[in-house]
């Protein structure tokens, strides 16, 4: 398994377990599953509403002896309705509860989107509060309060643009280590790419294989199937792999963490293998062109009538 290295000396397995969409009542089994089989790297969220099984499932795994916690690496994340400085250490403490951990290894903020405290899926106008009226740096310093509190050894963000990134780079005493977005072959994110790259923060790729499990309000008619594409069908066969390996393989070999999420042991299985699969530099190319420039995720969930969000500015596009 390859690692991403932290300043602080923290290492990251590359490769590790989405949990969005993992319903309750089957992601226990499924992260008892993948640490049995080897997965030390589990991605987790508050709004994900699957913590408190999590914690079971990895509470049983610590005292059966399968695993211990220094061997882990979990994160969570800080959902739209927690931002602001003092709402972040109650809401990391929770999460921590929930998990039945002392510690994450990483915590990001989840969106550059502001609920009103205590609202959690936000619909009208008044649900939403701007960036102006709460800054991300404010959210930023209790980000800053839980390292130094001991809750979580690393913090990053989820959803920044480069130009987000740039102004919290502005403002942070202890810098965002990793930006946790959308990335596959379809949407290679270059420029983003290029940005932290060259200033030293990693990147986790969420919905690699393309979500097609997202719930039907954030699907659109007609989307291009990426694990349907037949170019990258071409090497998989070539190389008696799946599709879904080949996207994998290609994402962990650019240097970028990996989140595939699965609830089935045997696509577990290919999806932890992936990450052994050796690209040469041509198939690499052949995945590069393939980029069409087109999110699953688009953001456009934010935008309600009146209300201070749209997609082009939550992705400063
Ligand atoms: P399942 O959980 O039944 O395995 P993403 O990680 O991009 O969000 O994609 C998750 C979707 O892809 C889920 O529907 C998941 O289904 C499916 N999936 C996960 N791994 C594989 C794989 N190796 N081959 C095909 N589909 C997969």
């Amino acid at each position: 398994m390859n690692y991403l290295e932290f300043e602080n000396g923290s290492r990251m397995p590359i490769m590790g377990l989405g949990t969005w969409k993992s319903a309750p009542g089957e992601v226990y089994k499924a992260v008892k599953m993948a640490v049995e089989m080897g997965y030390r790297h589990i991605d987790c969220a508050s709004i994900y509403g699957n913590e408190k099984e999590i914690g079971k499932a990895l509470s049983e795994l610590m005292q059966e002896g399968v695993v211990r916690r220094e061997d882990l690496w979990i994160t969570s994340k800080l959902w739209n309705s927690n931002h602001g400085k003092d709402n972040v250490i109650p809401a990391i403490k929770q999460t921590l509860a929930d998990l039945q951990l002392d510690y994450l290894d990483l915590y990001l903020i989840h969106w550059p989107v502001v609920f009103k405290h205590g609202v959690v899926n936000a619909t009208r106008a008044e649900d939403y509060v701007s960036l102006k009226e709460q800054p991300i740096a404010d959210t930023w310093h209790g980000m800053e309060n839980a390292v130094k509190l001991g809750f979580t050894k690393n913090i990053g963000v989820s959803n920044f643009s480069v130009e987000k990134l740039i102004k919290l780079y502005r403002v942070a005493e202890i810098k965002p280590e990793l930006n946790q977005v959308e990335l596959h072959p379809y949407f290679q994110q270059n420029d983003l790419v290029e940005y932290c790259r060259n200033n030293k923060i990693h990147i986790m790729a969420y919905s690699p294989l393309g979500s097609s499990d997202r719930p039907a309000g954030l699907k659109k008619d007609n989307e291009p199937v990426l694990l349907e594409d037949r170019d990258i069908e071409l090497i998989a066969n070539r190389k008696n792999v799946s599709v879904a390996q080949i996207i994998l393989a290609w994402i962990s070999q650019l240097g970028v963490s990996v989140i595939p999420k699965s609830v089935n042991p045997e696509r577990l299985k290919q999806n932890l293998l992936a990450a052994n699969i050796n690209l040469t530099e041509d198939e690499m190319q052949q995945m590069s062109a393939l980029n069409k420039n087109r999110r699953y995720v688009d953001g456009k969930f934010g935008e309600v009538p009146g209300g201070p969000y749209t997609a082009a500015n939550v992705w400063d596009e």
